[in-house]
């Protein structure tokens, strides 16, 4: 099954794909992971994106499409993929269906007051990715990641200019994703504002699992 999770930032979609993961058995495909992994490794690619990622705006869309492009033509994903981050344009929708088949797409829906207090909270394992919240998933030992041992940071991106900026660009070029793929017929939506069990139980009975 190839799935796309769609929402706006901090809906919980690298969060719940982390479960996902465990009940579909299928790889994780995250663009902003694959992205910060590329700006740890200070490689071309993290030099080029880093400033545009901490100033929240999007990444273009070549550069996108190229990365997911090879991504999805390696052997893991053949059994399908959990795309998270991916697409994020109308444009990157477009070219995502001219090389891969997308089966269904997961909208994770919360409103605003939601985003920020998830966002404003967030840390992330530099590790392993794990993420926490200062106040709904803290880790056991202050910094230190319960999975891997690994430092856990808040995202360049989790600034509140940053996050400001992040809602800007979700509603005026990735919410116009979920009319695009409710036409094909492809959405489903998932209510993600309760505890994170809860939106589990709600993204099985959306996929009837
Ligand atoms: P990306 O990494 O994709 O960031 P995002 O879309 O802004 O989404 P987030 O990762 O911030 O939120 P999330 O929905 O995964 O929430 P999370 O599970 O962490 O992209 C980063 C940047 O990369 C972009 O801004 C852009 O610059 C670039 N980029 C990436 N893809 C691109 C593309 N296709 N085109 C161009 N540029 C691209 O949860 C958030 C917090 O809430 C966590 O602390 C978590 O513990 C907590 N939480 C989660 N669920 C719950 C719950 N149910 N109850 C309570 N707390 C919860
Ligand atoms: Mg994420």
């Amino acid at each position: 099954m190839n799935l796309i999770f769609l929402g706006p930032p901090g809906a919980g979609k690298g969060t719940l794909a982390a479960r996902a993961v465990e009940i579909l058995e299928l790889p994780h495909v995250s663009t902003g992971n694959i992205f910060r992994a590329a700006i740890a490794a200070q490689s071309p690619l993290g030099l080029k994106v880093k400033a545009i990622i901490d100033a929240g705006r999007l990444v273009d869309d070549e550069t996108t499409v190229e990365l997911v492009r090879e991504r999805l033509a390696r052997d893991d994903v053949k059994k399908g993929y959990i795309l998270d981050g991916f697409p994020r344009t109308i444009p990157q929708a477009e070219a995502l269906a001219r090389f891969s088949a997308v089966n269904r797409v997961v909208n994770f829906d919360i409103p605003d007051s939601g985003v920020l207090e998830r966002l404003g909270g967030r840390r992330v394992c530099r590790k392993c990715g794990h993420n926490f919240h200062t106040i709904f998933d803290k880790p056991e030992k202050e910094n230190v990641c319960d999975h891997c041992g690994g430092e856990v940071y808040t995202r360049d991106d989790d600034k509140p200019e940053a996050i400001q900026k992040r809602l800007e660009v979700y509603r005026a070029q990735t919410a116009p994703l979920i009319d695009f793929y409710r036409r094909q017929g492809l959405l489903v939506d998932v209510d993600a504002r309760p505890a994170v069990d809860e939106v589990v139980e709600n993204f099985k009975k959306a996929l009837g699992l």
